[in-house]
Parts: C-alpha cells; sequence; structure tokens
C-alpha cells in the first residue's frame, strides 16, 4: 500500500545493467549465419572501389581470394559470388562458360577454402547479357521465361562445376527452381542445394548494386518479372510455396528491411530456412548516414541486423558480414 500510485510492475528492472539486458535478450547474432555477397570483376589489375557502396569492391581474382580468406578468417557463414565478365552478350553467355569469370573465381574460392565456408553463386543473366535484363529477350524486347530457363539450367550446371556448394536463382521467372533442380540432377549434382530467392520485389533499394554488378537495364525496368510492392501480399507465400514444391531447399525475401512483414509471414509459413537480403541500397544509406554524422554507424549496422534476424530470418546476406562476424566474436 505505500506504493499506492506508483506501478508494481516494473519493466526497467531488467534493462539496468548490461549484464542484465545480455541475459534477457531474445535475439542474438550469429556469425555462422551472415553470408557476404561479393563481386569478381574480369580484365582488372586492381580491385576498384564500387562509389556508391563504400567499403565494396569490384575484386580482381587475387583480392577476392584475399577477402575470402578474411571472411573466412572472421567466421562467416558463408559468401555469394557475383561475377562482371569482360564481355556481354545478348544471351549472357559468359554466364556459363567453362572459363567465365564466376567459374574462375569458383575454382580459386574451393581450392583454398575449400569447406571452410558455403561457397555459393547468384544464377542469373543481367550480369552478363549486354541489355542487362535477367534473361533472353523476344524481339519485341520482353523477357522470354522459357528461354530463359534453359539458360539460368546451363549457368546453373557450369557454377556447380566450378564448385558452388549451393545455388541461388536471382532472376524471378516462372519454374526457374524446377529447371535448375532438373539440371542439377541430370548432370550429377544432387547433392547441390538450391536457395531460391523466391521473393523478391522491384525495388528501388537495388540501385547501388547496379554500379557493383554493372547489370543496369539498357531499356524498361525489371517491373516485368520482379513482384510489385504494392502487389497482392499473398503473392510472396505463392512465390514460396511453388519454389519449395519445385524443390528448393531454402527460401529467400528480398530486400530485408522494407519487407520485415513479408519475412515474418514466410519464416511463419514454412518449416525450411529462410534467408533474408539486406541489400545495397540498405547497406548504401546506413553508411552515407554514418559518413556525414548524421547517426552513429556501428549501432545503425547492429540495429539493423537484429531487427530482420527477429523478424524471422535464419541467415542475413549483408555486405557487413566480415566486420560484424569480427565484433561478434
Ligand atoms: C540479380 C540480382 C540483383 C541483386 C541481386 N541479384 C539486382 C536486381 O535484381 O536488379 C541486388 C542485390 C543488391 O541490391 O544488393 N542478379
Amino acid at each position: 500500500m505505500s506504493n499506492a500510485g506508483f506501478p508494481a510492475v516494473r519493466l526497467r528492472r531488467l534493462r539496468r545493467t548490461a549484464p542484465m539486458r545480455r541475459m534477457v535478450a531474445g535475439t542474438r547474432l550469429h556469425p555462422s549465419e551472415l553470408v557476404l555477397p561479393m563481386f569478381v570483376k574480369e580484365g582488372i589489375e586492381q580491385a576498384q572501389p564500387v562509389a556508391s557502396m563504400p567499403g565494396v569492391a569490384q575484386h580482381t581474382r587475387d583480392s577476392l581470394r584475399k577477402a575470402a580468406h578474411e571472411a573466412a578468417e572472421a567466421g562467416v557463414g558463408g559468401l555469394i559470388l557475383f561475377g562482371v565478365p569482360a564481355v556481354k552478350d545478348a544471351r549472357g553467355s559468359a554466364g556459363d562458360d567453362p572459363d567465365g569469370i564466376v567459374q574462375r573465381a569458383l575454382a580459386d574460392l574451393r581450392g583454398d577454402l575449400g569447406d571452410a565456408l558455403v561457397v555459393m553463386t547468384d544464377t542469373c543473366l543481367d550480369e552478363f547479357t549486354d541489355h542487362g535484363h535477367c534473361g533472353i529477350l523476344t524481339p519485341e524486347g520482353e523477357v522470354d521465361n522459357d528461354a530463359t530457363l534453359e539458360r539460368y539450367a546451363s549457368v546453373a550446371v557450369a557454377q556447380a562445376a566450378a564448385g558452388s556448394a549451393c545455388i541461388a536463382p536471382s532472376g524471378m521467372m516462372d519454374g526457374q527452381v524446377a529447371a535448375i533442380r532438373a539440371a542439377l540432377d541430370g548432370a550429377g549434382f544432387s547433392h547441390i542445394p538450391i536457395l531460391g530467392y523466391s521473393v523478391k520485389y522491384a525495388s528501388a533499394f537495388y540501385g547501388p548494386f547496379r554500379d557493383a554488378a554493372e547489370c543496369a537495364p539498357r531499356f524498361g525496368d525489371r517491373a516485368a518479372y520482379q513482384q510489385d510492392p504494392a502487389g497482392p501480399v499473398g503473392e510472396a507465400l505463392r512465390e514460396v510455396a511453388l519454389d519449395l514444391a519445385e524443390g528448393a531447399d531454402a527460401v529467400m525475401v528480398k530486400p530485408a528491411m522494407a519487407y520485415l512483414d513479408i519475412l515474418r509471414q514466410v519464416r511463419d509459413t514454412v518449416d525450411v530456412p529462410v534467408a533474408a537480403y539486406q541489400v545495397s541500397g540498405e547497406y548504401a544509406m546506413i553508411e552515407a548516414a554514418a559518413a556525414n554524422g548524421w547517426i552513429d554507424r556501428e549501432r545503425a549496422i547492429d540495429e539493423s541486423l537484429i531487427a530482420i534476424r527477429r523478424a524471422g530470418a535464419d541467415m542475413i546476406l549483408t555486405y557487413w558480414a566480415t566486420e560484424v562476424a569480427r565484433r561478434l566474436s
């Protein structure tokens, strides 16, 4: 009674000291669930910084090896490789060329690192096509779904043959997981998993990536194959269900921060691992604001990753993977 007028329930007791907060923390990050996206470019002598992504580079084969080694040392769980070929054409021939930049870099990385971390590949055509679209074009300039599937299947097999430990198709063609699964199985790679970029929105937050991977479409945009941010919410769950029916082993939601609601729904619906991709624009925004002194860089990075984890991601693709892994250990 002496407390009359004051709250008996005090939530602040568990917040008062750092050890107390640490003990009751409900969300934790671990280096092994972080995946580092990396870019390797053919025909350059030195790594080239990506202006819109401070701290991220287009690597040479050698600098890629060094950075991948650093990621593994830090305990990062995986990396996902993107390639920038010297020559592009309409069908993205460099994508499945055994001597293509991604295939060569894969062989380097697997030779160096073995299974120290999971070396994955993004499987798409936009980095390899001269028009910058994610597939084969019809004479009218539309992306031809089924002709593109044949190309994806071939790219996936080339990547697996060169040492990719996980194929991650990102092109948003209907039936891409089934086509790739069948091709992998037929080529003796039934043991290689597929991480579907199942839920992928046509997002403004991919802007800086298109500089890093030099894959901005020459005309139009990707709205005819990637999802509409304002589209039916159930569409995300249909994409996930279809990818799982087609044989995906794990699924992804992308981008992350603007789609945490979708991430949570996917997590609550499926029983496979769910990844989230904290994309280039999410990275660039925090880096830019921090460079201006407008936010505390490390706190903003950690908070963003905790939010993605809390929304249900089992794995997070993030350009900060190595830095954060080091800080965690
Ligand atoms: C397509 C692909 C893109 C990204 C990953 N895979 C670009 C796009 O769809 O336009 C974007 C990743 C990022 O922004 O960090 N191959």
